[in-house]
């Protein structure tokens, strides 16, 4: 049986152009960035113009792009750069209960450090009120970091307001970009934001490379100290290598016209497994509000693992963790609101541009087959 990845949301692998762009890295072009001699031309040049091209599909300008090692480090770098530059003036973060653990376990960290955190909920498809983050703001508070669009169920959040919102109360506005970036709109100025992140390893560049937007003018203390690179927000010679992989990523991610493709084969996918589950299968998020690539799905009275591992050489994600030999629900789906009944089945399958017709029909078929043929496929 052929193995089918649906779980573009977790990770994508590098896209054969982008591993072409990255070739003479690893070969000759190893100079440090830095040098200043011709060693190092090629690596300085090839780093600055990966700056323009994440810039590019931003719509900012390359100056305001810090490279990172990934999504949790920019996110990191939000947050706690913001924290001890803006410490003065403040102590209060607004963000929400259904951001990433890059967000959180960062909150979590500053609260012990003093800061004062409100979570915000979320409504039953994982949004969260702009209103809510407008009564949350107080005088010292100094930041709003809300994800752009969840990675579990893929719900978008309504971060156009949400920046209008901080903007009129000159709060800096923080998104995590992550999971969106190459699937949605992701200008920096129409969605209103000062800070945005983004992972490579999301948009078919390597692991261990992302960037964070930080607009102009805006102060952050850094988490790496040392010497001066990225304009002095992050110490450590600079990888041309992962620059250029992310860099021609971001290009190729310029072009959305695919999405339109990838969310009529998802919605095609719900329609199946409707037909074939009736209402023992629900939908997770948001019904139009959602990244296209992006189905989560519950099957009723039935762990997510269990189903998933039942449907061989089938790549996707559960909704649910193992914890001390203990399967719990997501904390995502928990702040939905969804019954633990219900998130216990949940199974995220993610797909990509590239995902065929036939993939999606032989995960259907799969399902199918071990739903007719498993009678103790519910156990209550
Ligand atoms: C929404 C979101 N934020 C942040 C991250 C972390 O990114 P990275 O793995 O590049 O550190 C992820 C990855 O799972 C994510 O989905």
């Amino acid at each position: 049986m052929t193995n089918i990845y649906l779980d573009y949301n977790a990770s994508t692998p590098i896209d054969p152009a982008v591993a072409a762009a990255m070739r003479p890295f690893l070969d000759e072009a190893f100079g440090n960035p830095s040098s200043g001699h011709w060693a190092s031309t090629p690596a300085k040049a090839a780093l600055e113009d990966a700056r323009g091209q994440v810039a590019e599909l931003l719509g900012c300008a390359p100056d305001e792009i810090v490279f990172t090692s990934g999504g949790s480090e920019a996110n990191n770098l939000a947050l706690k750069g913001t924290f001890f530059s803006l410490r003065d003036k403040g102590d209060h973060i607004i963000t929400s209960v259904a951001e990433h653990p890059a967000v959180l376990a960062p909150c979590r960290f500053l609260e012990r450090l003093g800061a004062r955190v409100t979570y915000l909920p979320v409504d039953g498809t994982g949004r969260v009120d702009p209103e809510a983050v407008r009564r949350a703001i107080t005088p010292r508070t100094v930041l709003i970091s809300i994800m752009h669009a969840n990675n579990e169920v893929g719900t978008i959040q309504p971060t156009e307001e949400i920046g209008a919102i901080a903007r009129e109360h000159g709060i800096r506005f923080h998104t995590d970009a992550a999971q969106s970036v190459g699937k949605i709109p992701t200008g920096v100025d129409s969605l209103g934001v000062d800070l945005l992140s983004i992972a490579g390893h999301k948009l078919y560049a390597p692991k261990g490379i992302g960037a964070l937007y930080v607009r102009r003018g805006v102060e952050l203390e850094p988490l790496i100290h040392g010497a001066a690179h990225e304009r002095g927000r992050r110490a450590g010679t600079e990888s041309a290598l992962l620059a250029v992989g992310l860099g021609t990523a971001c290009s190729l991610a310029m072009d959305l016209e695919p999405m339109a493709r990838v969310r009529a084969l998802r919605d095609r996918f719900w329609q199946a497994l409707r037909e074939d589950f009736g209402d023992d299968i629900v939908l997770n998020g948001h019904p139009e509000h959602r990244l296209p690539n992006t189905l989560n799905v519950s099957f009723v009275g039935v762990i997510g693992a269990e189903i998933l591992a039942g449907l061989e050489g089938v790549a996707g994600s559960t909704g649910s963790a193992c914890h001390a030999g203990r399967v719990e629900l997501s904390p995502v789906l928990a702040a939905m609101g969804v019954p633990e009944r219900v998130g216990m089945g949940a199974v995220r399958f993610s797909l990509r541009r590239s995902t065929t017709d036939a993939d999606i029909d032989a995960v259907v078929g799969r399902l199918r087959s071990r739903h007719g043929a498993d009678a103790g496929w519910r156990h209550g």
